[in-house]
Parts: C-alpha cells; sequence; structure tokens
C-alpha cells in the first residue's frame, strides 16, 4: 500500500508540495483547504492527475475541506495561514495563524495522530511551539521547516557569489527562523575546502546577512505573499529522509530538552530524521562568538514562543 500524505493548505506552496510530491512518488497526496477553497484545491489535484502521465508517476491526489479524508496519514506538511505581504515582520502573523494552527492541531490529532509533522506556517517558531503544545504529540514526531531552507539560501548564495556547484556546499544555519539566526561559516566547506580559507570575511559577512534577510527579500520582490518553490522542496526533503528513512542530517527546528542549554523549546539545530522522526539531536561545540548569537535568537525564538500563551 502506498503512503499517505496530507498536505494542510493547498496555497502557493501547497500545490507545489503536492507536485514535488507526486514527482518524487512519495505516496499518495490529499490536499486539505477551508471549504470557500475545495472546489480549487480539487482543480489543482485533477491538474497534477492529468500531469501524471508526461510527469510518469503513480500517486492519486485529491483535494477536501474534511479532516475524515487525511485518516492514518504518514505525513502531514502544514501550510495552513497567511504568507506575509510587502512591510510585514513574520510576527506580524502570529495572531492570525495561531487561530488556524489551533484548528489544524485539533484535526490532525484527532485523524493522523501518528503522521510525522511538518509545519512550515509563519511564524514558524511559534507555529511549531502552538502545535507541539496543542497536540500534546511526542518530539519525535514534529518538526518546524526552517533551518532546511535557511541552510538551503546559505547554500544557494555561496555559490552564487563564489561561482561553484551548489551540491558541493555544505554547512549549517541553526537558530530561529528570523533575522538572528546564525549560519555558521566555521563549519561551511566548499567540496571539502573551509569556506573561511575561499571567501573574505567581506564575502562571508555580506552572505550571511544575505541569508537571515532571504525570506523578505522575496517578500519585497513579489510585493504580495512569500516564498513558495524553496520552502516546498525543504519540507519535501524532510518528508522523504522520514518516509526513505534516509537518515539525513538537517537543520530542523525541533523541540530541545537540554540540547543547547534550552528546555521546552523548538530551536533550529541540526537533526537526524529516520522512519523514528527526529531521532536525534546534534549539539555542536560552539566558539564563544558563536554561542553568543545563538543565545541572542534563543531568546527571540522564547518570546514568540510565549506570545502563543501556550
Ligand atoms: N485549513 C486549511 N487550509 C487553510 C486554513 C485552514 N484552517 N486556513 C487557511 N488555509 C489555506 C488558505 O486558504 C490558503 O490557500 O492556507 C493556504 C495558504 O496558502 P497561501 O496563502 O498561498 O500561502 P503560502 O505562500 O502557501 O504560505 C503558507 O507558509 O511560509 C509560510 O509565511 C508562509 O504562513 C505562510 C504559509
Amino acid at each position: 500500500m502506498r503512503k499517505k500524505i496530507a498536505l494542510i493548505g493547498g496555497g502557493q506552496i501547497g500545490q507545489i508540495l503536492a507536485m514535488i510530491a507526486a514527482q518524487k512518488e512519495l505516496g499518495d497526496i490529499v490536499i486539505l483547504e477551508i471549504p470557500e477553497l475545495e472546489n480549487p484545491a480539487k482543480g489543482k489535484a485533477l491538474d497534477l492527475m492529468e500531469m501524471a502521465p508526461h510527469g510518469n508517476y503513480d500517486a492519486k491526489i485529491t483535494a477536501t475541506s474534511d479532516y475524515k479524508d487525511i485518516a492514518g496519514a504518514d505525513v502531514v506538511i502544514i501550510t495552513a495561514g497567511r504568507p506575509r505581504q510587502a512591510g510585514m515582520t513574520r510576527e506580524d502573523l502570529l495572531a492570525v495563524n495561531l487561530q488556524i494552527i489551533s484548528v489544524v492541531a485539533a484535526g490532525v490529532k484527532q485523524y493522523a495522530p501518528k503522521a510525522f509533522c511538518v509545519i512550515v506556517t509563519n511564524p514558524l517558531d511559534a507555529m511549531v511551539y502552538a502545535f507541539s503544545k496543542l497536540t500534546g504529540f511526542p518530539r519525535n514526531q514534529v518538526a518546524g521547516m526552517a533551518g532546511t531552507l535557511d541552510t538551503a539560501r546559505w547554500r544557494a548564495f555561496i555559490a552564487m557569489e563564489l561561482g561553484v556547484s551548489v551540491c558541493d556546499v555544505s554547512g549549517t544555519v541553526l537558530g530561529g527562523h528570523g533575522p538572528d539566526m546564525v549560519p555558521l561559516p566555521r563549519l561551511t566547506t566548499v567540496g571539502g575546502v573551509p569556506l573561511t580559507e575561499i571567501a573574505t570575511k567581506e564575502q562571508i559577512e555580506k552572505l550571511a546577512l544575505r541569508t537571515r534577510e532571504a525570506g523578505t527579500e522575496i517578500v519585497k520582490l513579489f510585493g504580495k505573499g512569500s516564498a513558495f518553490f524553496s520552502p516546498a522542496w525543504s519540507a519535501i526533503v524532510m518528508a522523504e529522509s522520514y518516509l526513505h528513512d534516509k537518515r539525513r542530517i538537517l537543520p530542523c527546528a525541533a523541540l530541545c530538552e537540554g540540547e543547547y542549554g534550552v528546555k521546552g523549546l523548538f530551536i533550529g539545530v541540526p537533526a537526524m530524521i529516520s522512519a523514528k522522526g527526529i531521532e536525534k539531536i546534534y549539539e555542536i561545540k560552539l566558539t564563544e562568538d558563536e554561542n553568543a548569537l545563538l543565545q541572542k535568537t534563543i531568546s527571540g525564538v522564547k518570546k514568540t514562543a510565549e506570545e502563543t500563551k501556550l
């Protein structure tokens, strides 16, 4: 029997998620939308079924507004919620998206209580915290998609700057999904060569700043709405590692219970995603400067988590 993937939210990111999941044959796909948008979501599902002959995939793609239809899902990816508009911070979305996440958490808890859940909705750090509190799911079962995207952006900008293949750029970005996130140049390599040896200090500072502001750069260009291709792929990579037990080590917002000195908060940390979900969090020995930056982002995450009042 095929795996089942439930996509909660069938907007910009949701529809790309459906397309990539189908092309990768990750399983059958159910898109769940609000009743007012059930028909457009059904249209997207049908369109993807009609893409299959040339896309060369077998997957049943459907859409619904009824949580019963996500019953037994193996993976749930949540993009339900409003995206940013130009001039907004992610935190400006907190009140409205918290209401939406509360509805989603109740539905997922009832119908897909065993699913590995990837939260994409912003403000990410607060939404993944709220989802975890509201469902009470174990920590291995809930992850926020942030670091995987932030690291993709860091790698992309490095490759663009240095004129090298992005495939050879390896690194990580820690912390919250906001302007205080912490790219780690010391631990970034290009084909095994330390970034700090092939880029100048000025170049590295410019790349780190661009990474921290990458979401905003896209929001400004769009004018309306936020990034969707790269967030979708980043969430798929996490889902795929779970479904195929790939045991990839990806920076994810994971519930820390003592790691990095944090208790009870979701922080972007390197985590192994296996068939067990978040199987392991890796603690990196940070320098004093790196740790100071991490502590700053942690206090930001704490503040937004507290604002959920959960
Ligand atoms: N249940 C299901 N879907 C919902 C619900 C709900 N309770 N509330 C809203 N939605 C749907 C909307 O109808 C919309 O189609 O979520 C979808 C969100 O899609 P977009 O508005 O296109 O936003 P998108 O770009 O996909 O971003 C979604 O991810 O990266 C974050 O900041 C981004 O919070 C935003 C989220």
